[in-house]
């Protein structure tokens, strides 16, 4: 697999293409974990005023450890999934108590925070502090399982694992930030589930799925 060509091509074109999103602003470390938190089970179109709202009134770890549970319940509300802000506010306070307020920059003391699973960990390492660490959430996983011609349940753990690992190789030598935002960014503007836009996409040259006509039958996802 031409990993370099991918590679140049994907940061060239979210350069260009990337949406201008409120988390993309700031490299605080503390405003992307909140931003991915609530990007996990939420789309983005809904994220965005939550996210501005709750910056505001929770603008610091500090801030946000101090609150009381009810204020970060009535901030969240229409998010949905509650535990993920319960596990935030509990997690904070730890890094407050811990680690002095400052979000771990150790990828294994990160995760183990509450509530920060592998892409949290990732995402947050990568997008904050330049860790070249893998983040793969679905976007990444249908990018991943198209180009690379992937065609594992994508619903099974070793599956997850071993594309954690294309990852790690893809992203060496790059500016993990921008690769791993190009990544969930392809997925979620060129490389949809449905209808995806390959006449346009950066890496159409190289995409294995692409070439042997099986792009809309991936990723395969396994009924449960
Ligand atoms: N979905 C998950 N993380 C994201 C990010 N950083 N930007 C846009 N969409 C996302």
């Amino acid at each position: 697999f031409p990993n370099q060509y991918f590679r140049e091509q994907l940061l060239q074109w979210y350069e260009a293409h990337q949406r201008h999103l409120p988390w993309r602003e700031s490299k605080d470390p503390y405003r992307i974990w909140v931003s991915e938190i609530m990007l996990q089970q939420t789309r983005v179109d809904t994220v965005k005023p939550y996210y501005q709202q709750f910056m505001e009134k929770f603008p610091t770890p500090e801030a946000l450890a101090e609150a009381h549970e009810d204020q970060v319940m009535k901030a969240w509300e229409g998010l949905g999934y509650y535990s993920r802000a319960r596990n935030l506010q509990s997690a904070v306070r730890e890094v407050v108590n811990t680690y002095g307020g400052e979000v771990p920059q150790d990828p294994e003391e990160f995760a183990s925070l509450k509530g920060v699973g592998p892409y949290t960990k990732g995402a947050v390492m990568s997008i904050a502090y330049d860790l070249e660490e893998p983040a793969v959430d679905g976007n990444v996983m249908r990018v991943l399982a198209r180009v690379l011609l992937l065609t594992d349940d994508i619903g099974k753990q070793r599956t997850r694992k071993h594309m954690e690992n294309c990852v790690r190789i893809l992203i060496s030598g790059t500016p993990p930030s921008d690769f791993n935002q190009g990544l969930i960014e392809l997925g979620a503007l060129i490389c949809t589930p449905k209808n995806p836009s390959c006449d346009i996409c950066p890496v159409q040259e190289v995409c294995r799925a692409y070439d042997q006509q099986m792009v809309e039958q991936l990723p395969v996802k396994a009924k449960k």
